[in-house]
């Protein structure tokens, strides 16, 4: 496994990366089973597997967890040459967003809704340092969790958008036995939080299941049906930030008739910690 720690460190490797498809993995380090399944797909896709690892500051709002966003690289960097990375870039953070840089790509309005109402500037940041990685690596494939859904499909938007010739992949959620979606901010709750945690993708689940069974006729049954879990999900004592159902095509609220399938769409806070999960409400058979 080789290592850039610099963009002249990257230039001066990647030549040797071209002889096969080379596949992007970007993460913010942390990593867990999730990244190292994604790692898995790059190899599975047959070519060079390349992973980024940076703390992206522009993703960030001023009162978030940049400062305590957990910071592991040796362990990262063991997990990754066990798992048959070839390249693993870990720039320092001065050199991938200088103090002068004042450029940005901003999504289109599906950018402001969900976690981007929760955290303004946020997919802008998101886009804004994925652009930049697209651009160093030149990868032929990118790969992103399913379980940021709202952010693979922003990325697929910038990429049709701008003509990017890179084959966006997403790969599904890797979950806990519990349950529980794959997460590095998961090492932020306590054990009491871990276990009520479970909750979370349970009630999603329950949710997903009954609208299957009896899909809502009105829009005011779908209003019926946020609210019951909204007020299920603060019953477990979780904060709830927003709870959507979105077309799979716009990301935008369905209305009824619903298209199919549709996501669920979620984000809580337990105690201090906020947790995103979403789940692909229809048969098997349809999901994207
Ligand atoms: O999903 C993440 O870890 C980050 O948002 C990403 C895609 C690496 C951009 O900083």
């Amino acid at each position: 496994m080789r290592i850039a720690r610099s963009l002249t460190e990257l230039r001066t490797l990647l030549p040797a990366f071209r002889t096969r498809p080379l596949c992007l993995v970007p993460t913010m380090g942390a990593l867990h089973e999730g990244h190292g399944s994604l790692v898995d797909r790059g190899r599975a896709e047959g070519g060079f597997v390349a992973v980024s690892i940076f703390v992206n500051p522009l993703q960030f709002g001023p009162s978030e967890d940049l400062a305590r966003y957990p910071r592991t690289p040796e362990q990262d960097l063991a997990f990754l040459a066990k798992r048959g990375t070839d390249l693993v870039f870990l720039p320092r953070a001065e050199e991938i967003v200088p103090p002068t840089a004042t450029t940005t790509v901003t999504p289109g309005p599906a950018g402001n809704l969900y976690c981007g109402a929760s955290r303004p500037g946020h997919f802008a940041g998101v886009l804004t340092i994925v652009s930049k990685l697209f651009h160093l690596f030149s990868p032929e494939i990118a790969l992103f969790g399913e379980k940021d859904r709202q952010q693979l499909f922003l990325i697929r938007a910038m990429v049709r958008d701008l003509a990017l010739p890179i084959r966006v992949l997403g790969h599904p959620t890797v979950r806990e036995p519990d349950g529980l979606a794959m997460s590095s901010r998961n090492r932020y709750l306590d054990a009491e939080e871990r276990k009520r945690a479970a909750k979370f993708p349970k009630l999603l689940e329950e949710t997903a299941r009954k609208w299957e069974t009896s899909p809502p006729k009105t829009d005011k049954e779908v209003g019926a049906i946020r609210a019951s879990l909204e007020e299920a999900l603060a019953r477990e004592g979780f904060r709830v930030d927003y709870v959507a159902f979105a077309d799979t095509e716009t990301l935008l609220e369905i209305t009824v008739p619903s298209p199919c399938p549709i996501f669920l769409l979620a984000a809580i806070f337990l105690g201090k910690t906020r947790l995103i999960d979403n789940l692909t409400i229809g048969p098997e058979s349809l999901r994207v």
